[in-house]
């Protein structure tokens, strides 16, 4: 079973203090950093593409012809800015792999900002992981001092400086616009687009803003070559992904495959769903992307399977949730986190978020009529689409989806008064745990 697995990312973790640059290096660490170097900068871009690589940060967009859209004519500096901000709910894959192996995503840093022309590249962490800021600062020096950063990279004529920047603590710094404003030490708001970062982003200059695991599959695909990794996957998602699984599995964790592994075969790796119970319904990639149940267990988790589904394949963050789960409840919690992270700069969030909550309490606690859920889908349609970006998209997801597959659920709160769930309403549940 575990042959279906693909460690790359995920293969030094259990090393020796594998985030050091001594266990880093032990490994070939910093080689591909040594080939790229001896590549010109297109040479690179090309590689990556042809790699089919795309955006591991949720949207999936081809990150090699993302490099190719800095117009290198400009004669601004150019830069490379790490999302490492992860703060979506069920996300988790960013953080393991910087605390773990913080010297993957330096040395993709370094590769990528070579490619981009980028003098000056930024990792932006979520502000809150002070322990995972220490961890990259830490490597970041490292790399200095062994020559992997400053000037004159091995021999090479590029010059290259890091910043570690710690965010403040907010879901909406990870839109890469709004992360671009924090960096600026402006409020984390949105920007309009176009222009986009590509034409004018950090200090209005050309940038590129990937995410953390994006940026670390780059040493990998240069030391062994794009058709290495585009062997893995399938025919528009190429290669290997961390699937974080995490709530009702007896074995939470990473597990790195290739794109288009299911999430049946997944849930076998992980030891099953927690004993006695059944899965009920799950997320494929964090809270903001729709639901789905026990019915989508052998679709292909890549960018098409799961949007043929009506969800996302968003950053792999696979929550599962069995049948002692209120998906009522469920949503509620993660409104009220879209209602707190909604950063008030558009109406239809900053307000609908809020009616959102109201209307979602009232029906969880059984209080309201039938026509109060297609109030809530009124709701969630003066949203999506109409808000200025696509946090608010996000918050209707777990909405409009748990409506569609447990409609009658909602509906039991109703004619029950409460929550079904509840054991101190209900004797089904007597003596079992209920979560959410
Ligand atoms: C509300 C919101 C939060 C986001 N949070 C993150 C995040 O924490 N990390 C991330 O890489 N992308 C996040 N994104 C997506 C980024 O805007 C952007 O698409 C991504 O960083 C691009 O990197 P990629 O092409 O390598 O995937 C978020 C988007 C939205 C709308
Ligand atoms: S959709 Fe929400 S988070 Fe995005 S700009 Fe509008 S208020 Fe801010």
């Amino acid at each position: 079973m575990t042959d279906v697995l693909t460690p790359v990312l995920t293969d030094n973790w259990g090393d020796e203090r594998a985030w050091t640059l001594a266990s880093y290096a032990a490994r070939g660490g910093y080689t591909a950093l040594d080939k790229a170097l001896s590549m010109t900068p297109d040479a690179v871009i090309a590689e990556v593409k042809d790699s089919g690589l795309r955006g591991r940060g949720g949207a999936g967009f081809p990150t090699g012809m993302k490099w190719g859209f800095i117009p290198q004519d400009n004669p601004k500096p150019k830069y490379l800015v790490v999302n490492a901000d992860e703060s979506e709910p069920g996300t988790c894959k960013d953080i393991p792999l910087m605390m773990a192996s913080p010297h993957t995503l330096v040395e993709g840093v370094i590769i990528s900002s070579y490619a981009i022309r980028a003098n000056k590249a930024f990792i932006y962490i979520r502000g809150e992981v002070l322990h995972v800021i220490r961890r990259v600062q830490r490597a970041v020096e490292e790399a200095y001092a062994a020559g992997h950063l400053g000037t004159d990279i091995h021999g090479s004529g590029f010059d290259l400086d890091i910043v570690v920047h710690a965010g403040a603590g907010a879901y909406i710094c990870g839109e890469e616009t709004a992360l671009l404003e924090g960096l600026e030490g402006r409020r984390g708001q949105p920007r309009l687009r176009p222009p986009f970062p590509a034409v004018a982003g950090l200090y209005a200059s050309p940038t590129v803003i990937n995410n953390v695991e994006s940026i670390a599959s780059v040493p990998s695909i240069i030391g062994h070559g794009q058709q290495w990794f585009a062997s893995m996957g399938t025919e528009k998602s190429k290669g290997f992904g961390i699937f974080s699984l995490s709530g009702h599995v007896q074995t939470p964790g990473q597990y790195e495959a290739p794109l288009g592994i299911t999430l049946r075969t997944l849930i076998d790796l992980a030891g099953g769903v927690r004993e006695g119970h059944e899965l009920k319904f799950w997320t494929p990639g964090g809270s903001s992307t729709p639901l789905l149940t026990a019915e989508h267990l052998d679709m292909p988790l890549d960018f098409e399977g799961v949007g043929a589904a009506g969800s996302m394949l968003g950053t792999r963050a696979l929550q599962i949730f069995d049948d002692t789960t209120c998906v009522v409840r469920a949503t509620l919690r993660w409104t009220e986190f879209y209602k707190h992270e909604s950063c008030g700069k558009c109406t239809p969030c900053r307000e609908g978020t809020w009616w959102l909550v109201q209307t979602l309490t009232a029906l969880e606690k059984g209080q309201g009529t039938e026509a109060d859920l297609d109030l809530l889908l009124d709701q969630c349609d003066n949203i999506l689409g109409r808000s200025f970006c696509a946090l608010a998209d996000g918050a209707v997801s777990p909405i409009m989806s748990s409506i569609k597959y447990f409609r009658d659920e909602y509906v039991a709160h109703l004619t029950e008064g409460g929550c079904p769930f509840d054991p101190a309403r209900s004797t089904a549940w007597a003596g079992q745990e209920v979560t959410a």
